[in-house]
């Protein structure tokens, strides 16, 4: 069964509360943060916390993504030993990774499943071979830091951020990996995040990174197929299946054609709208 991640919520390790909150949140995913959420005094008591609450709690369905410290800082090396290898770990998500060496340099301590930040022009330009990595899972484009080493502006149509984040849905989808967008960080903007949601599920983005709970409904919304989706995508692989039976080819639903990658496509979309129907229950 394929495993949703509409809606991925980042949490700072060192907040206790949130970290207690997440556990009845809708998040299809969390990313318990190391990195840049938690200030350099803090790294040690966030570490030692994590490790005790992801042992103890239980997080349900949701995906639980450690997001550890750079190659190069002084915390990496201990992160690594901490949640490498961590029952309550599924994946650990290495932050700007420049390439494939960079996910080599951590792979031995780590049991776990790897996810690699997107978020340097050097990763953009070796999305390629970073997906390409074989213990690689999934990819999360880290917008803040791009557009700054960028020198770009934001802007709500996020022109200036397109070309690397479609070379990274690309080399995604080359691989078959997971890939969730970047942070929008007005969060108390609704109609802001649900444009940029839109824009990014229309990309092929699995979901949305989160920084705030009250961004979660309209992830999960606009991430899964809708009911009309849904049933336009029955009727498709109905009319196919009749348009074969009389030795035809090609179907027409709604004066468009069906042939069989829209039949593969829709049968996709039944699949995620089951797979999230299963979560519910
Ligand atoms: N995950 C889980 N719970 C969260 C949360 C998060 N990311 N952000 C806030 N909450 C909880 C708070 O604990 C609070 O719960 P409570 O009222 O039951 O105690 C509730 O949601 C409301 O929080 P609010 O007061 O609106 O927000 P805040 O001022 O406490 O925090 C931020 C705002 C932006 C600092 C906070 O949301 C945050 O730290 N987000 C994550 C940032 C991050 O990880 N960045 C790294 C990647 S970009
Ligand atoms: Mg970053």
């Amino acid at each position: 069964m394929i495993r949703p991640y509409r809606s991925v919520l980042y949490i700072p390790a060192s907040r206790e509360r949130a970290l207690e909150k997440a556990r009845e949140l809708a998040a299809d995913a969390i990313i318990f943060d190391l990195e840049d959420a938690v200030a350099p005094d803090e790294k040690g008591r966030a570490r030692e916390l994590l490790a005790r609450v992801l042992r103890e709690a239980d997080y349900g369905a949701r995906a639980r993504i450690v997001r550890v410290n750079g190659l190069g800082t002084e915390w990496v090396a201990g992160d690594l030993a901490a949640f490498g290898d961590h029952p309550g770990v599924d994946a650990v998500l290495l932050p700007k990774v420049n390439g494939p060496a960079d996910l080599d340099a951590v792979a031995g301590p780590v049991r776990a499943p790897l996810w690699a930040m997107l978020e340097t022009t050097k990763g953009c330009l070796n999305a390629a071979a970073i997906a390409a990595h074989p213990r690689l899972e999934g990819m999360v484009m880290g917008t803040n830091d791009l557009a700054k080493e960028l020198g770009a502006r934001f802007r709500p149509d996020r022109l200036p951020l397109l070309a690397g984040l479609g070379a990274c849905v690309m080399a995604a989808r080359a691989e078959g990996r997971i890939i969730v967008d970047g942070v929008f960080n007005a969060f108390k903007d609704e109609a802001g995040l649900r444009a940029e949601c839109e824009q990014g599920r229309d990309m092929g983005f699995d979901g949305k990174t989160l920084i705030h709970p009250a961004q979660l409904d309209i992830a999960n919304e606009v991430f899964a197929p809708s009911e009309e989706e849904v049933a336009l995508a029955r009727r498709m692989i109905a009319a196919y299946a009749e348009a074969r039976a009389r030795g035809e080819g090609v179907a027409v639903v709604d004066g468009k054609i069906v042939e069989n990658l829209h039949v593969a496509t829709a049968e996709a979309l039944i699949g995620k709208a089951e797979a999230i129907a299963a979560l519910a229950v």
